[in-house]
């Protein structure tokens, strides 16, 4: 596989060839999805739920995103590799350079991605003023959970379907590489999609965006019972897993792991040296 840029996404939007990313918040995933046809990865800061255990996104530091990116990056060659900014990292356009600067330079990102539509743009310009490519997302956002009042399907009326279609022309203008639409109605993601230039990448948007984007925990059954409509299940790892441990622990019991193919050997006359004291 070729190196995946900002340019080559932007590439694949005008050839109309789908855009594919993921999630990924360790070496051991990056490496399995390097290996794979996936086009980008997203460290996101969802990594405050499925690896930390929060309720939300809202705890999540710069130095978790910063540890959880570089640990991606040792991974990656060819796969674009966006880091989230928490929330509150991009408060004003200094706080943005600054903290997008630490995921670039200590992260080893190649962008990195905020919420937000109009009112972060001037945070949008300031970090492409500073050369590192964002990405935007709108729609449902999670970092505005509380104002939100929850993790709801955003535009379904006029008013908010056209304050975020109003939100990506202004991300594109203000210079995002590409804009995340999580879960807002197909048909709006799809209008959105056709007056941009810049690829939408969608979760929970339905078919008409340039790429989709999935939480790996969500895709492989390692979420317990949390199953959103938008999400398919494309292999039962959490399964596989559950019976991987059931069955080590009963071999472990039972004395048949480890065996002797599993354990290292000794000369018996160093042994007896060793018994002897
Ligand atoms: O943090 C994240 O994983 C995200 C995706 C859901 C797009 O923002």
């Amino acid at each position: 596989m070729a190196r995946n840029t900002v340019l080559t996404m932007q590439q694949q939007k005008r050839d109309g060839e789908k855009i594919v990313m993921v999630t990924s918040y360790d070496y051991s995933m990056a490496r399995i999805v390097e290996a794979s046809d996936v086009d980008g990865i997203l460290v996101g800061d969802s990594l405050g739920m499925t690896m930390l255990g929060y309720p939300d996104t809202l705890a999540v530091t710069v130095d978790d995103m910063v540890h959880h990116t570089a640990a991606v990056s040792r991974a990656t060659r060819d796969t674009l590799v966006v880091a989230d900014m928490p929330f509150l990292s991009y408060a004003s356009p200094y706080d943005a350079v600054m903290n997008a600067g630490r995921l670039v330079k200590e992260g080893g990102a190649n962008a990195v991605k905020l919420e937000g539509g109009a009112r972060v743009c001037d945070q949008i310009r300031a970090i492409v003023d500073a050369d590192i490519p964002v990405q935007a997302h709108i729609g449902l956002t999670p970092q505005s959970t509380n104002a939100f009042g929850g993790f709801k399907v955003q535009g379904k009326t006029v008013e908010v379907a056209k304050r975020i279609v109003q939100d990506a022309l202004d991300i594109e203008e203000a210079g995002a590489f590409s804009v995340v639409l999580e879960c807002i109605p197909a048909k709006l993601a799809t209008y959105i999609s056709e007056q941009l230039t810049i690829p939408t990448i969608g979760i929970g948007a339905g078919a008409g965006c340039d790429g989709q984007i999935l939480v790996y925990q969500d895709m492989f059954g390692l979420s317990g019972d949390f199953k959103p409509k938008f999400v398919k299940q494309f292999a039962p790892v959490g399964e596989l897993f559950a019976k991987g441990f059931a069955s080590y622990a009963e071999q472990v019991r039972s004395g048949d792991f480890p065996a002797e193919e599993h354990s290292f050997a000794i000369d018996d006359e160093v042994m007896d040296q060793v018994r002897k004291g």
